[in-house]
C-alpha cells in the first residue's frame, strides 16, 4: 500500500492485534454514540466484538494516541463507519484511504456509509474522497426515526476480470 499520506510520526495499527489501544478506542466511539447511532460499549465486550472475522478494524495512531479508528464491516456489504479524535486534521481522509485500500484486498466491489443528514463535515469527507453521494434512507434507533444519506465508492468495475 501507498503509505505516503500517511505522515512519518503516524503509524496504521490494527485494532485486532494492537490490545494496548483499546480502551482507548472504546473512550473514542463512546464519544460519539450519537452520531454513531450505537450504544456505548465497554472493554470486555469490545475484546470480544475484535474476534470477530466479518469486520477489519484499522486505526491510526502517534506517539501512542490513537487518533482515529474506521471499521468496514464485511458482512453488512462493505459499510464503513469513522471517527477522529479531533476534527479538521484529515485522519478521516486518511482513515478513508486505509480501509479503500483493506476493502480492495478483501475483493470488495464497493465500499459505503450512511451518514445522518445534517452530519454536514462527515458529508463532507466522503466527498471529498471520492464517494458518491446517494439515496436517503431511514434508520430505526431506539425506537426513533433517522434521516441520512448513503455514500459510496466503487472500488472494482463489474465484470473486470479479478
Ligand atoms: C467524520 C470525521 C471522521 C472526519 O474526519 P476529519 O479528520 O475531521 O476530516 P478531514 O479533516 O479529512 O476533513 C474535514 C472536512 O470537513 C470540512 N468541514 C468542517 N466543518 C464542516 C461543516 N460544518 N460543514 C461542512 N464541511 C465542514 C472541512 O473544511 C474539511 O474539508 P476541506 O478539506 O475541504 O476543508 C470526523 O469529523 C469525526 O470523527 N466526526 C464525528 C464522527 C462521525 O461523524 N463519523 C462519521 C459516521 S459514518
Amino acid at each position: 500500500m501507498d503509505k505516503n499520506f500517511v505522515s512519518k510520526r503516524m503509524k496504521i495499527i490494527d485494532l485486532k492485534k494492537e490490545e494496548f489501544f483499546i480502551e482507548q478506542y472504546v473512550n473514542l466511539r463512546n464519544s460519539y454514540v450519537k452520531l454513531l447511532l450505537t450504544l456505548p460499549v465497554n472493554i470486555s465486550e469490545t475484546k470480544e466484538w475484535l474476534k470477530r472475522n466479518d469486520i477489519e478494524i484499522r486505526g491510526l495512531a502517534q506517539d501512542n494516541v490513537l487518533l482515529g479508528v474506521v471499521i468496514l464491516y464485511l458482512s453488512r456489504d462493505g459499510e464503513i463507519a469513522f471517527f477522529a479524535k479531533q476534527v479538521n486534521k484529515r485522519i478521516g481522509s486518511r482513515l478513508l484511504k486505509i480501509i479503500k485500500e483493506v476493502a480492495k484486498e478483501k475483493k470488495l466491489k464497493f465500499i459505503w456509509a450512511w451518514v445522518l443528514k445534517d452530519n454536514f463535515i462527515a458529508q463532507r469527507v466522503f466527498e471529498k474522497n471520492g464517494f458518491v453521494r446517494g439515496e436517503i434512507s431511514e434508520r430505526i434507533y431506539n425506537k426513533k426515526e433517522y434521516r441520512g444519506i448513503i455514500f459510496r465508492r466503487v472500488l472494482r468495475k463489474q465484470g473486470l476480470s479479478k
